[in-house]
């Protein structure tokens, strides 16, 4: 089938950012510096180190980072939680500048040399990525590559949690742990743009306050108060249509039964530890639905992917969410940044300037 004349520029552009990628005489063969890590252990073994440029494979594009975000996923790989091999790039977001296409890139993607995009994918936290470009949102004018690097994980976490994990309805009541934090924050403005009551819960008062300017109704200081008792008395004894947790075996024996009947328990994370010994049978209780989502999975699709980001770029253009940048960080005080996230000293997004 005949291309029209600009599928066909572009294929051509592509085509010729791909043989300046296979040319001998570079740009692809320099290095550069990179926030890398040689074993698992605690935030000293990051260092920022010289690496060589990533090439972008055929499907690949090559962005010039300007803003990595982090996240826990980020000390799961440094801890060794979740396994990696070494040397080892740290950062799973980010956002910058198209710089190269592969030559396979797909034209339905409408990808371009220039264009502002923000990536979920590994190894980002470097001046530059070589990333599928199936996994590359597109920024609107309405958003910054600073807002595009702290949201695109996060944000896509929290809306496919809130609408595919368990979709949220107007009149529901749900529960939201760490409020006051980047992935909680993001959970509680969604749930209130789709009708929830939402009860929070944080462990400061510094922290309640920032939880209640994400929106929430109610703020619990799990700190000293039951969260359990809290959420049976506000909920007249009933509990909540769904629990959004990312804290992980500290709070998930309770998370259960903050759960109404026929509800759902959705665990996300791990933030004080993973689940262990955990019996089935105590779902039948309330006959509660348990889910345990990773982002990659439910954006995997291209199609998937494209639909959720357009909808969570929609909400931030519109200024229904709002990404809440509380620190910035730089490349060589990125474990700085992990030990702010893992130690509890954080709120809302953390994010790391890796170029102007
Ligand atoms: N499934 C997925 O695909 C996916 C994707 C992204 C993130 N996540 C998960 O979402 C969770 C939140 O990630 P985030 O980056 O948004 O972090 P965050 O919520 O900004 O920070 C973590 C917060 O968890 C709370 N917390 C409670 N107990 C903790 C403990 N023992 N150690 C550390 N923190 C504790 C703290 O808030 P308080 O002090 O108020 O308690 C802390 O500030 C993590 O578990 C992460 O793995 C999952």
């Amino acid at each position: 089938m005949l291309r029209p004349p600009v599928a066909r520029l572009q294929a051509l552009s592509r085509s010729l950012a791909a043989t300046t990628r296979f040319s001998s005489t570079r740009p692809f063969s320099t290095n550069m510096k990179a926030v890398i890590y040689n074993s698992t252990g605690d935030s000293s073994v990051l260092q920022v180190g010289d690496v060589p440029k990533p090439s972008p494979g055929p499907t690949d594009v090559l962005m010039k980072v300007e803003w990595a975000g982090v996240n826990f996923i980020d000390i799961y790989f440094r801890t060794g939680l979740y396994p990696t091999t070494f040397p080892a790039t740290t950062g799973r977001e980010g956002a910058g500048v198209i710089e190269a296409l592969g030559a396979d890139v797909p034209a339905e993607y409408n990808l371009s040399v220039g264009d502002r995009v923000a990536c979920y994918a590994q190894n980002v936290m470097a001046e530059y990525c070589a990333t599928p470009a199936a996994r590359l949102m597109k920024l609107p004018d309405a958003v910054t590559t600073r807002q595009g690097a702290g949201l695109i994980l996060q944000g896509l976490t929290a809306w496919t949690l809130v609408k595919d994990a368990h979709e949220v309805k107007a009149g529901e009541v749900v529960l939201v742990h760490a409020a006051a934090g980047g992935t909680g924050g993001l959970i509680v403005q969604m749930a209130k743009h789709l009708g929830a009551t939402v009860i929070g819960t944080a462990s400061t008062p510094e922290k309640i306050a920032i939880a209640k300017e994400h929106g929430c109704d109610h703020v619990i200081n799990y700190s000293h108060q039951s969260v359990l008792d809290e959420v049976m008395r506000l909920t007249d004894g009933k509990g909540c249509h769904a629990v959004f947790s990312g804290i992980g075996k500290a709070t998930f024996k309770d998370d259960l039964e903050c759960c109404r009947k026929k509800g759902t328990m959705v665990t996300f994370g791990n933030a004080s530890g993973a689940i262990e010994g955990f019996r089935p049978l105590e779902l039948g209780k309330k006959n509660v639905k348990l889910i345990r989502p990773r982002l990659d999975v439910y954006v995997s699709e291209r199609e998937d992917f494209e639909q959720r980001s357009a909808e969570l770029l929609d909400l931030v253009a519109k200024g229904i969410v709002k990404l809440d940048i509380a620190k910035e960080y730089t490349m060589e005080q990125v474990g700085q940044a992990h030990d702010d996230l893992s130690g509890r000293k954080s709120t809302g997004k953390l994010i790391v300037k890796i170029a102007d």
